[in-house]
């Protein structure tokens, strides 16, 4: 097991958590053991939208996941969850894996040889380089009324399958 350094969480005003472009995270949450099982069924799932908010006056991480997602079932469910910040030349090919199929097809996490590990029974990925750790404080799915630019709708929503907005509070930031 590495061993990660927690930092203050007003760091996160100017450390690495940039979602876009090269700095993708693993967003990733975990149900209650399913009956006749002892470990909790873990999912996740690469995202490029998102970053770090203050509102409320907490320093809060923002993602968007789409309604289909199955990854969104575990974060509504746990209602925490971690995202996870790797190097990017070296992880590229298990977040591509990570963000093209479902953990309902298949068991993503060994597929992608990633290890968890829990911090107050939230999942993160020991192989991460950062890790936020965060608990859902609000989700709203995005509404068509709610759209200035009719245009956005009709570009990324033809056929539904909005997105559900989660402001989480970071309650923890671990750093390699
Ligand atoms: C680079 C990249 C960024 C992505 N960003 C998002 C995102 O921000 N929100 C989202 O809902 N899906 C995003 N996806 C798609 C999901 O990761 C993908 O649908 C994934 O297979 C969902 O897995 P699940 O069904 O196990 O939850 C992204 C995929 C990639 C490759």
């Amino acid at each position: 097991m590495r061993v990660f350094q927690p930092i203050d969480i007003k760091d996160t005003d100017e450390g690495p958590f940039t979602f876009d472009g090269e700095g993708w995270t693993l967003i990733t949450a975990a149900k209650a053991p399913a009956l006749g099982e002892t470990a909790p069924k873990v999912n996740t799932m690469t995202a490029s939208w998102g970053g770090v908010t203050y509102v409320w006056n907490k320093r809060c991480a923002v993602i968007f996941v789409r309604e289909s997602r199955y990854t969104r079932e575990f974060l509504d469910e746990a209602g925490r969850f971690s995202l996870c910040f790797f190097d990017h030349q070296q992880f590229r090919r298990e977040m591509k894996y990570l963000g093209a199929v479902s953990g309902r097809d298949e068991d993503k996490i060994a597929g992608a040889r990633l290890t968890v590990s829990y911090d107050n029974g939230i999942p993160y990925f020991d192989e991460a380089k950062d890790v936020l750790l965060c608990h859902t404080l609000y989700h709203q799915t995005f509404t068509p009324e709610g759209f200035h630019d009719p245009a956005l709708r009709t570009q990324f929503y033809p056929n539904g399958d909005e997105h559900i907005m989660y402001i989480a509070e970071i309650r923890k930031v671990m750093i390699r």
